[in-house]
This record gives structure tokens, C-alpha cells and sequence, in this order.
């Protein structure tokens, strides 16, 4: 049975609360972005009303994010398959598949797509943590020397590194799905 055969046959059974999870992800950090890449690079600012409305939503999923990750079972080794050190070596397998002119393992086992998403998810955090952190000291509600300037930094120095986050883990589904890969599981509303 050949590589694609292989995994086409076994679909990825994602919890409810996964899904539920990263289709919030989806939606808020996707908007976020897209509506940054727009005031940054296009100057194009009819969107940017919303960036802070926007970004406290989404400060407030990616807590939810990593409090259900830290308290649940599936959560907990979904956090080992992500930031394991021991799991560099299914990495590097991976990125030799990939050149080697073959897809990369998907779902959640050990491997590039994962690093990706853990990484992806990482950065985001500390994007939208330090941005919150920015406004809240601008309007005032505490006072911390440096943090409105780490915060204007990291999004403006965040944005072009997670668009790259973000097309890498978008432009994968997308191939994975043409090759008729079911990790679209991950959108199932069942
Ligand atoms: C993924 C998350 C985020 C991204 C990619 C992002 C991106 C950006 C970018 C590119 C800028 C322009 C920076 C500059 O050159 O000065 C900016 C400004 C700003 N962001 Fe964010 N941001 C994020 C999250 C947040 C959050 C969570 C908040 C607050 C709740 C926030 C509030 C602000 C504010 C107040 C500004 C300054 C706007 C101004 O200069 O008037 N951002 N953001
Ligand atoms: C249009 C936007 C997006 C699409 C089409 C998409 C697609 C997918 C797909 C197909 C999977 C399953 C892949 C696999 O298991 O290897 C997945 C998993 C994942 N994605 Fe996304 N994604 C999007 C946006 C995002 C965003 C914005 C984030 C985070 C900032 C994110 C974080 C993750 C994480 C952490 C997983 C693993 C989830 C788990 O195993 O429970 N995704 N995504």
C-alpha cells in the first residue's frame, strides 16, 4: 500500500473540543491577521476599527485554548506531541519526506505538521498576549515600563512571521485535501 493509500485510509477522529477550538481559532485569528497584513502592507485601514474588539476575543479563545489543552487528557498529549524535544527526530524525518518529493504525516502524531501547528500557535499567543498587554497599558488599567513597546513590536514583527505560519498551514490543508487526505475531519460539525 503506497504512502497516500495509507493515510487516505485512516480518517483523523478530532474531539468535539478541538473542533470546536479551532474553528474559533480559524475565524478570529484568521480575521486578525488578514485585517493587519491590509493596515500594514496595503494601508488599508476600513477593517482596522475592529482590531482591538477583534484581538481581546481572540486573547480570550486562545486562553480557553490552552486551559482545555493543559486540562484534558487528549489536550495534555496533544501539548507532548507539539513541544516534545524528543519528537525532533520524527521532524526531521518528515522534512526528509519532504524532500524526497512526499507529503509530510498530518493529525495528531509527532512530526512537521504538528511542530508547525504548535509553533504557529505559539507565536500567535505571545503575538495577541503582548498586544493586549500594549492596549491595556495604553488605556491606562496598568502601568508596566516597556511592555506597549514589546507589544507594538512583536505585532508589528509578528504579522509577516505568522502570515507565514498561517499560508504554510492553510496552503497544507488544501494540498492535503487535494490529494483527498480526510484531516478536513478537523471542520466536521457532527
Ligand atoms: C494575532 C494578533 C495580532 C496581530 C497580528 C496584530 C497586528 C498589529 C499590527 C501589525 C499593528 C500595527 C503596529 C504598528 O506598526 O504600530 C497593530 C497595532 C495595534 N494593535 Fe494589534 N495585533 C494583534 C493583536 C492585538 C490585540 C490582542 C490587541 C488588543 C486587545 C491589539 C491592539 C492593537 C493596538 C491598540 C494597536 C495600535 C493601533 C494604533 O496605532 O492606533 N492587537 N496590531
Ligand atoms: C483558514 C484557516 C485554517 C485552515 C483551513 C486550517 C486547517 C486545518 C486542518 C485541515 C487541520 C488538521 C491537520 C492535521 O491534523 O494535521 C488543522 C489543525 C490544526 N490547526 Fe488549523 N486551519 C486554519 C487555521 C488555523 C489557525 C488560525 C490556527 C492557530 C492560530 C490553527 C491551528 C491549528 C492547530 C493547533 C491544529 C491541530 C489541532 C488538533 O490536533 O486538535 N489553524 N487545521
Amino acid at each position: 500500500m503506497s504512502l497516500l493509500q495509507e493515510q487516505a485510509a485512516s480518517p483523523v477522529d478530532y474531539p468535539r473540543g478541538a473542533r470546536i477550538l479551532h474553528l474559533g481559532l480559524v475565524l478570529l485569528f484568521s480575521f486578525e491577521l488578514l485585517n493587519s497584513i491590509l493596515a500594514l502592507w496595503l494601508q488599508q485601514f476600513f477593517l482596522f476599527q475592529w482590531h482591538t474588539l477583534a484581538g481581546i476575543a481572540l486573547a480570550a479563545w486562545l486562553t480557553l485554548s490552552w486551559l482545555v489543552y493543559g486540562s484534558t487528557r487528549w489536550g495534555r498529549s496533544l501539548l507532548k506531541i507539539w513541544y516534545w524535544p524528543g519528537n525532533a527526530r520524527f521532524i526531521l524525518a518528515d522534512i526528509r519526506r519532504v524532500l524526497q518529493g512526499r507529503l509530510p504525516g498530518h493529525g495528531p502524531q509527532p512530526g512537521l505538521s504538528s511542530w508547525w501547528q504548535g509553533m504557529f500557535l505559539l507565536l500567535a499567543s505571545w503575538v495577541t498576549y503582548t498586544g493586549l498587554g500594549a492596549w491595556m497599558v495604553m488605556q491606562g488599567y496598568f502601568a508596566v515600563p516597556g511592555l506597549t513597546h514589546l507589544g507594538l513590536v512583536s505585532m508589528r514583527l509578528g504579522t509577516p512571521i505568522l502570515l507565514y505560519f498561517w499560508l504554510g498551514h492553510v496552503g497544507m490543508a488544501f494540498y492535503h485535501a487535494l490529494r483527498r487526505q480526510p484531516l478536513w475531519s478537523i471542520f466536521a460539525l457532527h
